[in-house]
């Protein structure tokens, strides 16, 4: 499974890549919304993708056909290597349905059942992305709908990529890869609490500890003789 980023803070988004575990970003306007104002979005997005290298989604927000393909165009001209964000709606999937056509690929966003990942990947997008931390926040096992979904794309031989979303801990990275999920976009904080163990730590510290204790003993022998 792949890890994606749920960001967009650049220093995030550097030390998450300088770990050699990133193959993309996932960007949303609320996510956009949180950094420094003073910094133009498409100099960001740019900024981002430059220090990713690899899939870079980044989300229109206009409701209608029309302007979801006028923003879409735009994004490729920032850079053409762009998977542009559409949200599930009706408007969503005719827009999704004439960008796969042109070949871009898309990542339809806000997808919370199994029926409208379905939907998405008719209409040709690339990537589903199912909320799950949303569904869970409503006391609904967002979990099952990844498996669901991913069910149903073994069964019917479903090309577009299963892509978790809105992961809120360590737990749901487990419960995705589990269940098939081919990539999971997870915000940094995350990805960083997944890579602790305090077994690590403690191992780590004995086996310094030990080395140094050696060292220390071996100088002694040296002295001595
Ligand atoms: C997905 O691409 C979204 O950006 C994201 O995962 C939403 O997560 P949230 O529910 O934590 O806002």
């Amino acid at each position: 499974m792949q890890i994606y980023v749920d960001s967009a803070n650049l220093d995030d988004i550097k030390h998450a890549a300088s770990l050699g575990i990133l193959s993309g970003v996932t960007t949303n306007p609320s996510l956009l919304a949180k950094e420094d104002p003073s910094v133009d979005v498409r100099e960001r997005i740019l900024e981002i993708h430059r220090i990713v290298g690899g899939h870079c989604s980044v989300e229109v927000v206009s409701t209608d056909k029309d302007g979801m393909l006028r923003e879409a165009d735009e994004i490729l001209e920032w850079f053409p290597q762009a998977t542009i964000k559409i949200p599930m709606i009706a408007d969503g999937l005719a827009a999704t349905s004439e960008l796969a056509k042109r070949n871009v690929p898309v990542n339809m966003t806000l997808i919370f059942s199994a029926t409208q990942a379905l939907a998405a990947n008719n209409a040709g997008a690339a990537y589903v992305s199912v909320f799950l931390g949303r569904l869970d926040d409503i006391a609904t096992p967002g979990i099952d709908v990844i498996s669901d979904t991913r069910e149903i794309w073994e069964k019917q031989g479903l090309e577009s990529k299963i892509l978790a979303a809105s992961l809120r801990h360590p737990l749901h990275l487990l419960q995705v890869a589990k269940a098939g999920a081919h990539i999971a976009t997870t915000p940094y904080k995350v990805i960083i609490q997944s890579l602790k163990h305090p077994l690590t730590d403690a191992g780590l510290d004995k086996f310094l500890a030990d080395y140094h204790k050696m060292q220390a003993e071996i100088a002694e022998l040296r002295k001595q003789a």
